[in-house]
């Protein structure tokens, strides 16, 4: 049995955790060995790592620390968890991974893009997603779906800022194509579809067929 690496990217409150639980189940109905995860976090480390960047309270917090935080948690879960995990043939569903740092802090915040994937690259030994489903939607809508009262540090972002990650997350999925797919996070069934119709060719290499 093939591991699979599958991503799950996005603005804030765009519904990744919605569709990952479906997906999970659906893949675990079907005899698959799945483990769940997210970004930053995952790891007792990563979970330490993302109080210090959600926390509103640290406002200074400089772009460049920023991303080699996130790159931290990001580092210690793929080489401690995702890569053996998919040694052992399982499938890993990640919300978030190397992709939301080019968003966030390369379109977002404007630090340079290939220094960005670089880190990221010698971050995870090379690891790349075999799919990425980016669920996109507007920023406003997105962000307000999003606990308005408790908003983390980057919830709290100016719009302008949610819009340059929109862009660069739609300009990411026009560069690889073959990896990152959009699928638009309006009715909750056609997002679902969306899903299985985005991952229908890598579950098909894994021998995998999921039902609507
Ligand atoms: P979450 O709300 O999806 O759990 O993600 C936490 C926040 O961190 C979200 O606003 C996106 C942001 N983020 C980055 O800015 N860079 C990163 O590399 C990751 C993984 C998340």
């Amino acid at each position: 049995m093939t591991g699979l690496f599958i991503t799950f990217e996005g603005g804030d409150g765009s519904g990744k955790t919605t569709q990952i639980a479906r997906l999970a189940a659906a893949l675990r109905a079907a005899g698959r060995d799945v483990v769940t995860l997210r970004e930053p976090g995952g790891t007792v480390v990563g979970e330490g790592v993302r109080e210090i960047l959600l926390d509103p309270a640290h406002e200074e917090l400089s772009p460049m620390a920023e991303l080699l935080l996130f790159t931290a948690s990001r580092a210690q879960l793929s080489l401690t968890v995702i890569k053996p995990a998919l040694d052992a043939g399982k499938i890993v569903l990640c919300d978030r991974h190397a992709d939301s740092s080019v968003a966030y802090q390369g379109y977002g915040r404007g630090l340079d893009l290939a220094m960005v994937r670089a880190i990221n690259t010698w971050a995870t030994g090379g690891l790349v997603p075999d799919r990425t489903i980016v669920l996109d939607v507007e920023p406003h809508a997105g962000i307000a779906a999003a606990t308005p009262h408790t908003a983390d540090r980057l919830e709290r972002e100016a719009i302008a800022f949610h819009e340059r990650i929109r862009a660069g997350y739609l300009e990411m999925a026009a560069a690889e194509p073959d990896r990152i797919v959009v699928v638009e996070r309006d009715a909750t069934d056609a997002v679902w579809s969306g899903v299985l119709a985005a991952l229908a060719p890598v579950l098909a290499r894994a021998g995998i067929t999921l039902g609507a």
